[in-house]
């Protein structure tokens, strides 16, 4: 029987999939490990689930040898050595889309009440005042929503938006098929100068650096207010704060930053601090009980669909193979160094064998590639073990 064993509190949803798929030999820790005590605890382990804390680093990964797959529990993949892991055959797995509706949600409540400005309102309240004026507080009904990034986040902000009779626009660097009345903005200045809420939905890295700086700030309606639930790198800070105090701006939400702080202890340094008109939360936009919910099925159940029968899509870091129905009795998962030739020897060593191949598929990524083999027999130790000491293999199991 295959051992799962999963660190860090992954959400009970995961070992429901497992249970119902078979799996009986599951091992649960509450927090993360490390060093020997982390390899221990893998002992003997198919597969393992982690969260954002545990490293697979190189030598976590050479010494979990026994370890067949890696689910990050998860959006980020970053805690694993993805490229070692590969070399090494062992694909991760993690869950990209499984929060995107909490995100959603907050990003729309956020404009609810920055347009009413509530977080000012609720600062006096808090402060003794009790200043009932309706002055600059807005519906959102009939507002400009733009969305700048229009993937699986920016675009379901759109469909709620406009559930609540928002106009929405849109701006991506992509050809985007806009969804219900969403208008798609050829640049980001026309996205800018005509909305009353900007959100920005975009991947981080160095072409989307600072992309709000403040000539882009400038750009803003007076009196709009700015969302980030994207990530840090995207905003300039500095520009934003001077936008916020010169009233340009007239509110903001950020949910994530330039640099965030390592524990819950630790403060965000940020000169956005103590800004009555700023929405200041803790890169929890996708932090919901449902979201926990969704990404322990969501990996667990492509750890299962792996497990069972070595289909790879979804991979972040391997040649993707799609789920197809076994075809013979047996199936062989062969990874292989990505070079002329060694196709051919996998085919031979299983002909030598007296095994008829009745299904393949193969697919490559960078140095390596993949082929699951279904054949109309038995595949013997012997067998397995030509196919392991071939010199283009890089693993070889049967399922
Ligand atoms: P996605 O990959 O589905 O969509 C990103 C979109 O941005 C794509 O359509 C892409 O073409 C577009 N894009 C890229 N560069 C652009 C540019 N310079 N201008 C305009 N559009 C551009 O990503 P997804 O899943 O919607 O995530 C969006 C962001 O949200 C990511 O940065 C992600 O890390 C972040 N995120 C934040 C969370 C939180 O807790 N605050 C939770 C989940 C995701």
């Amino acid at each position: 029987m295959k051992r799962i064993v999963l660190f860090e509190n992954i959400h009970p949803s995961a070992r429901e999939v497992f249970e119902a798929a078979g799996f009986t030999d599951i091992v649960t820790h509450k927090s993360a490990l490390t060093g020997e005590a982390l390899v221990a605890a893998m002992e003997g382990a198919s597969a393992v689930g982690i969260r954002s804390r545990t490293q697979f680093d190189q030598a976590v990964l050479s010494a979990a040898s026994s370890v067949k797959v890696v689910g990050c529990f998860c959006i980020g993949t970053n805690q694993v050595d993805l490229n070692f892991a590969a070399e090494t055959g062992v694909p991760v797995f993690n869950a990209p889309f499984s929060n995107t509706r909490s995100v959603a949600e907050l990003v729309l409540g956020e404009a609810i009440l920055l347009l009413r400005r509530i977080p000012e309102k609720n600062a006096r309240v808090h402060q003794g005042f009790w200043d009932k004026s309706a002055e600059g507080a807005y519906e959102i009904r009939g507002k400009t929503l733009g969305i700048v990034g229009y993937g699986n986040i920016g675009s379901q902000v759109g469909t709620l938006a406009e559930a609540l009779g928002m106009r929405v626009l849109f701006h991506d660097v992509e050809s985007k098929l806009p969804l219900s009345n969403a208008k798609s903005c050829p640049s980001l200045k026309r996205l800018l100068e005509q909305s009353d809420v900007v959100t920005l939905h975009v991947p981080g890295g160095a072409t989307t650096e600072d992309i709000m700086n403040s000539t882009t700030l400038a750009q803003m309606k007076p009196g709009a207010v700015l969302i980030n639930a994207s990530r840090g790198s995207v905003v300039d800070i500095d520009a934003l704060h001077e936008s916020l105090s010169s009233g340009h701006l007239a509110g903001a939400a950020l949910d994530v930053f330039p640099s965030e702080p390592k524990g819950v202890n630790e403060p965000l340094a940020s000169p956005l601090i103590g800004m009555t008109n700023v929405l200041l939360t803790p890169h929890i936009g996708g932090s919901t009980q449902e979201s926990q919910e969704n990404i322990g099925r969501e990996v667990a159940e492509k750890l299962v669909l792996f497990l069972r029968s070595g289909a790879t899509k979804g991979a972040v870091n391997f040649p993707e193979v799609p789920y197809l129905q076994p075809s013979g009795e047996t199936r062989i998962l062969h990874v292989h160094k990505n070079v002329p030739g060694t196709m051919a020897a996998l085919s031979n060593i299983i002909a030598e064998s007296g095994l008829n191949i009745v299904g393949q598929q193969l697919q490559t990524r960078g140095q390596f590639g993949y082929a699951i083999t279904d054949v109309d027999g038995e595949v013997s130790g012997v067998l397995l073990d030509k196919l392991r000491n071939h010199p283009g293999t890089v693993r070889c199991d049967r399922v």
